[in-house]
């Protein structure tokens, strides 16, 4: 498994505490839809190692949004002294590997905000007015236009979520071969932000302390 870290912090992102304006994504992800964006494959030179440019820091702006934020599903741990450093967002299906890795990360107790997008079409939609990294399996079984599971599309469609995501991590199956983590390659090129990560079903002890570690450095580095 290629499990390159890209969570060095040194190109990527200006992830300043500003939304970035939604017109920085030039299409809206569709639920049904091939995505436009040219994503480079999973595996692939250009997956490993090529940051993915933002529009600049120009493209920074503050909305008139209103809608009151999600409560996290884990609270940052601040001691009431520090802002949380950012937050993470991850989806988890039925079969709760993604949940277990994030779990295990223990994110809140190093400062970060943890929302979990709901599974069921009914529950309230997920509103996040923070700096997050997304976290996402892959589904699809190799069609791309699956890949993204739909309840990630329906949180992406929202401008307002969208403005505010700064890096993907994926999560797969190296069984589906170049499908393998395919969702973070996708939402990589369509949202204009680094791909950090990826790993497979539950993650192993490294996974786990390099995500929470390379989160923790990610927000960290662009501060201030
Ligand atoms: C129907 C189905 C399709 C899948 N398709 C892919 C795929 O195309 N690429 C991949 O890397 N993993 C694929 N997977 C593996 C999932 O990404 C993996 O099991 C993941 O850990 C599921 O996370 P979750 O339990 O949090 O939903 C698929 C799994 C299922 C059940």
């Amino acid at each position: 498994m290629n499990d390159t870290l890209h969570m060095n912090g040194t190109t990527h992102v200006n992830a300043a505490a500003q939304p970035r304006r939604s017109a920085a994504v030039p299409m809206a992800m569709t639920e049904t839809g091939q995505p436009a964006g040219a994503a480079p494959q999973a595996g692939s030179a250009a997956h490993r190692s090529a940051p993915v440019p933002l529009h600049g820091a120009a493209a920074a702006q503050p909305t008139t949004d209103s809608t009151t934020p999600s409560t996290p599903e884990a609270v940052a741990r601040t001691d009431g002294r520090h802002a949380p450093i950012g937050a993470l967002v991850y989806f988890s299906s039925a079969s709760e590997n993604t949940a277990r890795f994030v779990a295990s990360c223990r994110l809140d107790e190093v400062g970060v905000n943890v929302y979990r997008i709901p599974l069921k079409p009914g529950a309230a939609q997920l509103n996040v007015r923070e700096p997050y990294v997304l976290m996402v399996p892959t589904y699809g079984g190799g069609d791309a236009k699956k890949a993204v599971p739909v309840q990630v599309k329906r949180f992406l469609n929202n401008p307002a979520n969208r403005a505010w995501i700064r890096g993907v991590i994926a999560s797969g199956n190296t069984n589906f071969g170049t499908a393998y983590c395919a969702a973070g390659d996708i939402i990589a090129a369509k949202c204009r932000v680094p791909y950090l990560y990826r790993f497979e079903l539950m993650g192993t002890r490294e996974d786990t302390r390099k995500v929470r570690d390379g989160i923790v450095r990610f927000f960290s580095e662009r501060r201030g």
